[in-house]
């Protein structure tokens, strides 16, 4: 296929990515905003198998048919829930090619560069296998916290600041070393030291951030993996492979800040790590002890609440994933509403264990997309709510988060549902939620726990309600 032809097929898939990003940016458009994004997808792999830069279709079909296989079934047999760790783990694949074509270029015995291109393919090269190596060993610290493999409870080492300080000089150091190394033909052994701190620091960082705050460490790696597959575009000259990266690079690091904005962190603050922990919550002190009475009812006295209400809030949250219990939730707002009762549905930006997470639940239950609405629109609106109904959240309706600085989560924003006449909560048990905090709003007066898997639970209000 002639260059011209590449070029042409490469820009009509990077206005594609474009278009994709733009229709994933709304419920209405995410299907067709996918299809954009397959269809780049596909012209863009075509165009470069097709480019004069393969000389081999035998490995390339053998790599695709392995790799294709792979996805397939990965993609078949994850659960909904496991996917914020799939996610993670195809972040660190493409931190590990970067690294890759990173050795691959540096070995490169037809490389032909001399003066400052040399100079400037070096830099490439030593930024790539950086971002790389911090990307990989990051986002397998990160699945294994999300799978639940390691533990979520922030991992401090003494002086990890200056730690991190130290790590940084040293490679500024071993990045000069390795430039003037490699232009003596040498340069090997900064650039091994150098892919051993980065692994080390990608471990480090997210080792080092707690519970709450791991869904900005999720979309900071989604930013990594875009730079680093951008730094291995400008390895291999391939433009598009530097467009996209830069896409899903700037896009990640906005969404760490809107995720920041929404948990009210500094974005350094929480990559300095440390949240979760007592010590590191804003007041110092020990967190507040929950105690009190919890009044537990069944599924008929919820019903009977239900039934007798105006204004019904439904806050879903990880245990609605974890439950399936999307479709009996839309059922049980079909019947409220066609009762004359007024539903909305309140998301936390960080409900569930990745962005968009109940969205996405929601949308595939058909739950009108008219009456789900963001955390900031209906917070305000509790004090009017009859009741509300939390399905499997926790965290992010956690009182503590704004009524005890000493609390782990102090400060994050939570849907304040307690401010409304009576609060539903389903759960199985009075365990904690992902950040690990007791919630005191199981234990406040105006609240009921229905307990038990919320999918069970909810089935059998709708048929009380139904009767
Ligand atoms: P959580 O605080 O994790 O609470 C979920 C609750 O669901 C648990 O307390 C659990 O209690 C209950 N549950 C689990 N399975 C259930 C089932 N089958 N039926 C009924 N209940 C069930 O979730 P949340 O309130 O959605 O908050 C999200 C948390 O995850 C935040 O801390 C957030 O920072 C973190 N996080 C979010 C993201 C993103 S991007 N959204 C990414 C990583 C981490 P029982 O065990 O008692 O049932």
């Amino acid at each position: 296929m002639s260059s011209g032809i590449v070029t042409v097929s490469y820009i009509g898939a990077t206005i594609l990515f474009i278009l994709a990003l733009g229709g994933l940016s709304h419920q209405e458009t995410s299907r067709r905003g996918n299809l954009y994004g397959i269809i780049g997808m596909a012209i863009a792999v075509l165009a470069t198998i097709l480019s004069d830069v393969v000389t081999s279709y035998f490995i390339i079909v053998i790599a695709m048919a392995i790799g294709g296989t792979i996805g397939y079934i990965l993609a078949k047999k994850v659960e909904m829930t496991q996917m914020p760790e799939l996610v993670a783990i195809l972040h660190s694949l493409v931190g590990m090619a970067a690294v890759f074509v990173g050795y691959a270029n540096f070995m490169d015995p037809t490389a032909a560069f001399s003066g400052i291109e040399k100079t400037i393919h070096e830099v490439e090269i030593y930024v790539g296998v950086l971002i790389g190596a911090v990307t990989f060993s990051g986002s397998v610290i990160a699945f294994g916290k999300l799978s639940a493999k390691i533990s979520g409870k922030p991992v401090l080492l003494p002086a990890r600041n200056w730690l991190n300080l130290g790590l940084l000089i040293l490679t500024i150091l071993l990045g000069k070393w390795f430039l003037a190394g490699a232009e003596e033909g040498g340069g090997t052994f900064p650039l091994v030291l150098m892919t051993l701190l980065a692994l080390a620091f990608g471990v480090h960082m997210v080792m080092a951030i707690g519970g709450a705050d791991m869904p900005v460490v999720v979309s900071m790696l989604n930013s990594y993996s875009g730079w680093a597959a951008s730094a291995t575009g400008f390895m291999l000259s391939n433009d598009l492979l530097i467009v996209t990266g830069a896409l899903v690079g700037s896009s990640g690091a906005i969404l760490s800040y809107i995720m920041c904005r929404a948990m009210n962190r500094k974005f350094l603050a929480v990559i300095a790590g440390g949240f979760g922990t007592d010590s590191a919550s804003s007041g110092g002190g020990p967190a507040m002890q929950v105690s009190g009475e919890v009044t537990a009812v069944d599924a008929e006295e919820a019903a009977e609440l239900l039934s007798s209400a105006k204004e019904v809030m439904i806050i879903p949250g990880y245990g609605m994933a974890v439950a399936q219990a999307q479709h009996t939730v839309n059922e049980i707002t079909k019947t409220l509403r066609s009762k004359g009762t007024h539903v909305r549905f309140g998301i936390h930006p960080v409900a569930g264990r990745m962005p968009g997470h109940m969205n996405v639940l929601l949308a595939e239950a058909k739950v009108p997309y008219d009456i789900v609405f963001e955390m900031d629109e209906v917070n305000e609106d509790f004090p009017d709510v009859d009741v509300s109904v939390v399905v499997g959240a926790n965290d992010i309706v956690n009182p503590s988060a704004l009524e005890d600085p000493n609390s782990p989560i102090a400060g994050m924003p939570v849907l304040e549902c307690w401010k409304g006449a009576t609060t539903i909560v389903l759960k199985r048990s009075m365990a904690s939620g992902y950040a690990g905090v007791d919630n005191p709003l199981f234990v406040k007066e105006n609240t009921r726990m229905l307990f038990g898997d919320a999918k069970d639970s909810l089935e059998a209000v709708l048929k009380v309600l139904q009767s």
